[in-house]
């Protein structure tokens, strides 16, 4: 509170009954400079408090420490104290900070919860590692309000160039069928694309996900993921959406060949199979970059294991991209299957930035800044 209101922040404190355990209302209005707001009404001064107004009146709604108790009930949309039905009528951005002991936090309930306040676009600020209330040692502790104040003061002063911006992403492998139960596929996950498409999406873009088979959940409000198999099915939903796209990332490992006739039936032991026709597959980000209009950002991968920069250049300049991302696939820790990544960008206006491991959320910030360029 105190660093908000050094910024000149307005700040309105909700506390929850059992919070006044912990903490005295007098505490936090005398930093507040207005009265806390706990009850729907004053018994003796016959007032009441409209949950709907505070919600519509905050430009931002921070819930710090966001007790196990009312991460729960903000999950299942219970509404019987004043901070729930607040948080219910709020129209801005939503920042929860858990802190709880290491144990209830690790629960696979509290892990649901999060995610049911993720899935309705909720910004978590993640527990950090340290000295709990239990006196035990671990993950669940507050993050450092320092920290918690810069987030926040990132939140309310940078309008992002992606807000309101249509963006088409794809992500995961391609699975090409041989016959009914077989494919040629890839190990792609889909992670990388899927933190791309997050990453635009909390910052206000509404995403289209075209997305092969991953084992990745995905939920953002603003991300309409489109379930596709193969290279084709891929290539038929970017047919469709690429003319509306602003802004299109193509992560996905496609298929360069498919087999030719795929098998109506089971191909049985007997049939002494030897090899399987293929045919090449449509290069989607190829047919893109032909149609691609001036007003259009187009972004793709490059996966190479010989003369990488030579060939990821190449592709820059043969598939008329804007910016092409190169994946490495030599270092421990990045390409498929990975949490990390390390890339190199090249773009159309000659510009070659090489990043180092990261995680893939981090590269995804990375690549949406280098697309600025473009914007
Ligand atoms: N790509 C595509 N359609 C394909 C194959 C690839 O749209 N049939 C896209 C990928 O999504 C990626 C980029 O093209 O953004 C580069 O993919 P990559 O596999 O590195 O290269 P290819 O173009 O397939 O060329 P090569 O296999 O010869 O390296």
């Amino acid at each position: 509170i105190r660093l908000l209101k050094k910024e000149g922040a307005d700040v309105q404190v909700i506390v929850t009954p059992m919070a006044r355990d912990f903490v005295t209302p007098l505490t936090l209005s005398t930093l507040t400079e207005k009265p806390v707001l706990t009850n729907f009404f004053d018994k003796a001064e016959g007032s009441w408090t409209s949950h709907v107004d505070l919600g519509l009146w905050a430009d931002l709604f921070l819930l710090a420490p966001l007790s196990a108790n009312t991460m729960a009930k903000i999950a299942g949309g219970v509404a019987d104290n004043l901070l729930l039905t607040t948080i219910l009528s709020a129209r801005c951005p939503v920042y929860f900070a858990p802190a709880m002991d290491l144990d209830m936090y690790k629960h696979p309930s509290t892990s649901e919860n999060i995610n049911k306040l993720k899935s309705f676009g909720y910004h978590l600020i993640d527990p950090v590692e340290g000295e709990l209330a239990s006196g035990l040692k671990g993950v669940g502790r507050l993050e450092e309000p320092g920290a918690i104040f810069e987030i926040l003061k990132d939140a309310l002063t940078s309008s992002s160039v992606f807000a309101g911006k249509k963006i088409l992403v794809t992500a995961g492998p391609t699975y090409e069928p041989v016959d009914p139960v077989r494919f040629i596929g890839n190990y792609s996950s889909g992670r990388m694309g899927i933190e791309i498409a997050m990453a635009f999406a909390e910052q206000g873009a509404s995403v289209d996900l075209i997305l092969g088979p991953s084992a990745i959940p995905v939920e953002h409000p603003l991300i309409n993921v489109i379930p596709v198999t193969t290279a084709h099915e891929m290539y038929e939903q970017c047919i469709l959406l690429f003319p509306q796209s602003e802004v299109t990332v193509m992560t996905a490992a496609v298929a360069d060949f498919t087999p030719a006739k795929p098998a109506g039936q089971k191909i049985k032991k007997e049939t002494q199979l030897e090899q399987i026709k293929l045919k090449p597959a449509v290069d989607i980000l190829k047919k893109l970059g032909g149609l691609k209009q001036d007003n259009q950002v187009l972004v793709g991968f490059a996966l190479e294991t010989d003369d990488a920069e030579v060939n990821a250049q190449l592709k820059l300049k043969n598939k008329n991209l804007d910016l092409i991302v190169l994946n490495s696939l030599i270092d421990e820790g990045a390409g498929f299957g990975h949490s990390t990544n390390k890339v190199m960008i090249f773009t159309r206006t000659n510009k070659r930035v090489e990043f180092k491991l990261k995680s893939k959320k981090e590269v995804a910030g990375d690549i949406l800044n280098a697309i600025k360029e473009f914007v």
